[in-house]
């Protein structure tokens, strides 16, 4: 990252929108304009501000959403190892047991060592669904965690490129804005609220081809789908009140990839998927722009470390990766590993890699096939991860390294991680 100072000039431009092969961006599909949409939110008493302010160093009892994702289960596990804390765990199940048993799965499924006498002492699991009002949770439940909970990490999301802001907002939006209910009633608490640097690539950013941590998301036009706008409307609903006093901090990542040491990416996603689909059946097609590819044990870390520091308070963090990768810069540390991948025409490799999810009845290839759109539309393909924005991380790096927390490179090495916790190379 150059130490540059932010430059606010529009004066060039990128058109890359107007490039064959690139993001097509689709029109917003708000329920309401911007300004409404952000215009939701509790108020919140002076007195809760300054009961807030008193714990912020260390959570004593934390509340965690999103326990059982691919980030969440990371979280989980760095909480247990760095902090002494209380931590309650709210997500989907039938009961607080079943719950647990979700949680714990996760930690395995992630291959995260965790103390199965810490999960059982420390841990609580409470039923809730985050895209209900006040999280489904009875009013008994609701008011006893509003008076016990001193610290939120709400984590929570449905991370779905394909979706509408529409269908999302009750997830990512309305579940944001019953984490900042919780965060006003009762004792006082710390928020911290899990974005994506999605929420800061509106047009204007894509322009300026930068953003900086203190960059606000400014507004939805150009963005890539619901997704980061559901993300910009709830980080901005956070920001609110942050500015009304309240202590709150948002963590932006990156593109999240695997466990940089074990190689463990046991989620569900675009990038595993397309990684899968390239060595099992060694073909691409081009796309550009580059990827922000971050380790998710490097963000975890990186969240959890910033919950405990109270210079973290009123602020928003990148946690990103120092360098970007293009699809043919990985498909060149694929070879350099054995795995050749042939680039095709984007219809070939789209009947190709339908072809092979058809006689494979592999579900992991058929969703990486249907996250693209059918050929006819291919003349404005759509790659959601692609940001032509640079994320600048200096704020995060200067908390995070002097603790030995730095992001790990993406290099041959770890791909092959990758590749060998995937079990791809058997065939399988
Ligand atoms: N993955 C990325 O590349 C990336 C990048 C930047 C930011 N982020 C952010 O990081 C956070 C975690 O993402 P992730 O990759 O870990 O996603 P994930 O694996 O899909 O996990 C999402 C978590 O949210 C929970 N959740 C979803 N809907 C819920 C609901 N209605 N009620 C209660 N819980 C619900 C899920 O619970 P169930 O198990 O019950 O579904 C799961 O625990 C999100 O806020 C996301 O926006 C992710």
């Amino acid at each position: 990252m150059s130490d540059s100072p932010p430059q606010r000039s529009l004066t060039e431009p990128r058109a890359w929108q107007e490039r064959p092969g690139l993001i097509a961006v689709k029109p917003p599909d708000l329920g309401e304009p911007w300004e409404t949409e952000c215009a939701a939110g509790p108020t919140v008493e002076a007195k809760r501000v300054a009961e807030a302010w008193r714990v912020v160093d260390r959570p004593g009892t934390l509340l965690l959403t999103g326990a059982t994702g691919f980030l969440g289960g990371f979280l989980l596990a760095e909480l247990l190892a760095e902090t002494d804390a209380r931590i309650v765990c709210l997500g989907r199940a039938s009961d607080p047991g079943a719950l647990k048993e979700r949680i714990a799965a996760n930690l395995t499924r992630q291959r995260r060592t965790f103390d199965p006498q810490a999960l059982a002492d420390r841990v609580e699991a409470v039923v809730g669904d985050v895209s209900k009002p006040r999280w489904g949770l009875d009013e008994p439940t609701w008011s006893d965690l509003a008076g016990r909970i001193d610290t939120i990490l709400h984590n929570a999301a449905r991370i779905n490129l394909a979706n509408s802001y529409t269908r999302l907002k009750p997830i990512n939006v309305g579940g944001t804005l019953a984490a900042l209910q919780l965060a006003v009633t009762g004792r006082g608490k710390r928020l911290h609220y899990v974005s994506s640097i999605g929420s800061v690539s509106a047009r204007w950013y894509v322009e300026l081809g930068h953003a900086y941590e203190n960059d606000p998301p400014r507004d939805l036009d150009g963005m890539n789908g619901g997704y980061p706008q559901t993300k910009a409307v709830a980080e901005t609903l956070v920001a609110r009140l942050g500015r009304a006093g309240m202590p709150v901090t948002i963590h932006r990542p990156g593109l999240l990839i695997g466990d940089s040491v074990t190689g463990a990416w046991e989620a569900d996603d675009l990038l595993s998927n397309l990684l899968r689909s390239w060595v099992r059946f060694h073909a691409a097609f081009p796309f550009e722009g580059d990827l922000d590819l971050t380790p998710v044990d490097y963000v975890a870390r990186g969240i959890v470390a910033l919950t405990t520091t109270p210079a973290s308070v009123g602020r928003a963090f990148h946690l990103v990766n120092a360098r970007n990768w293009t699809v043919p810069q990985l498909l060149a540390m694929l070879a350099e590993l054995g795995h050749r991948v042939e680039m095709l025409p984007y219809e070939d490799w789209l009947e190709a890699a339908e072809r092979l999810a058809f006689e494979t009845h592999d579900p992991r290839i058929g969703a990486a096939v249907r996250l693209f759109p059918p050929a006819a539309a291919a003349k404005h393909k759509t790659f959601p991860l692609v940001y032509r924005i640079r994320f600048d991380d200096r704020d995060a790096r200067a908390l995070l390294e002097p603790r030995g927390i730095v992001c790990p490179p993406v290099d041959p090495p770890l791909i092959a991680r990758y590749i060998a916790a995937m079990d791809l190379e058997s065939g399988r």
